[in-house]
């Protein structure tokens, strides 16, 4: 999950060095480092490619910068047709850094742990070009939904064709699987969702799931878990809100899940940590399951208590 290096003092020392974070991305060696680090650190069985989802928007013509503290920002967004036209599908050279990380952390990695790729799912991207920020309601991209439903559509399928040579060129590169977060699918209503994310998502998962198996997390949408279970995807991300054996239910045995610990459950002392946490995968039973927190780690969550978390999953046998 992403920030899983956020935890470590030797992440921030790398961190320091590269100075800011776009710089940070765009170092392949810095990038390949930090990325191996949660395996050697946390002793996790995976390892996910240091990067961003926002690079899409910025090899699509769309900067951002990361401002400490606050998250993403854009100067510009996207408000119009025309502001839509003068984007450019990505192409495999835009990010030709991504994937010299990922040649660099594989060759580090030397087949102990598989390399997970990743991307922002179309709505995800779309939510930050045009509202420019975070966002708890993210109104702006809402209201083009809304009022340009065309415009919506023309830039969710530029955002999709650009990520679908994006993921094929990270499994080129080495990714042996390759994960969609949309991070503010709950954002969206069941009717939005179905019209405005989950088409492309199911294309993005046609693309690639014959190459790579793939995995889709689209957090708090739990009422597009059944919907998601008939795409190809391999893999179905939970986050902690949504209930285990409903989801097996809505999503059938067809597909692994993943998930689903509250990362705030690492605050706990290391007692109930592994008590909460064998209970999880318990929930899940010992067949098609990935054990996984539902989001990403907070920076100040203590390494100890996420080595808990990985050593208690470890450790386990039903
Ligand atoms: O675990 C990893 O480090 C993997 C790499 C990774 C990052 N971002 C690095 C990162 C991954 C998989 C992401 C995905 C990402 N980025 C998502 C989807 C997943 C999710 O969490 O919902 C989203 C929405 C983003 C956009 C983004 N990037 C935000 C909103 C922020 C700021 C949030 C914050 O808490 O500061 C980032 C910054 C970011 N991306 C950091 C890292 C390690 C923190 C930068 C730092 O301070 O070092």
């Amino acid at each position: 999950m992403r920030q899983a290096g956020r935890v470590l003092p030797e992440y921030r020392k790398v961190r320091e060095r590269a100075g800011d974070f776009i710089s940070f991305v765009k170092d392949p060696e810095l990038a390949a480092e930090v990325t191996v680090q949660p395996v050697d650190l946390l002793g996790v069985d995976a390892a996910i490619i240091f990067s961003d989802i926002l690079v899409i928007p910025e090899a699509m013509g769309l900067p951002y910068k990361m401002i400490e503290a606050k998250g993403p920002w854009f100067e510009h967004t996207v408000r119009s047709q025309a502001d839509a036209d003068r984007l450019k599908i990505a192409e495999e050279g835009d990010l030709a850094y991504v994937m010299d990380a990922i040649r660099l952390a594989k060759r580090e990695l030397d087949g102990r742990v598989p390399l997970i790729g990743f991307a922002g799912a179309p709505w995800t991207i779309f939510a930050y070009m045009t509202e420019g920020s975070g966002s708890k309601t993210f109104s702006r991209a809402k209201r083009m939904l809304y009022t340009e439903p065309a415009l919506s559509h023309a830039l969710l399928e530029k955002i999709t064709r650009s990520t679908i040579a994006y993921l094929h060129a990270q499994v080129k590169a080495g990714a042996d699987l390759v994960q969609l977060f949309d991070s503010w699918a709950g954002v969206l209503s069941p009717e939005m969702y179905s019209t405005f994310a989950l088409p492309y998502i199911a294309r993005i998962c046609d693309a690639l799931s014959k190459q790579v198996p793939v995995t889709v997390f689209a957090k708090d949408a739990y009422f597009a878990r059944a919907a998601l279970g008939q795409t190809s995807c391999c893999v179905i991300g939970l986050d902690w809100t949504m209930d285990i054996s409903e989801s097996r239910e809505l999503i059938g045995w067809n597909k692994a899940l993943q998930g689903n610990a509250d990362p705030c459950l690492l605050y706990s002392d290391l007692k109930t940590i592994k008590k909460e946490t064998e209970k999880m995968l318990r929930a899940f039973g010992p067949l098609h399951h990935i054990a996984n927190l539902g989001h990403g780690l907070y920076p100040d969550i203590e390494k100890d208590k996420v080595r808990c978390f990985v050593d208690t999953v470890k450790e386990f046998r039903f």
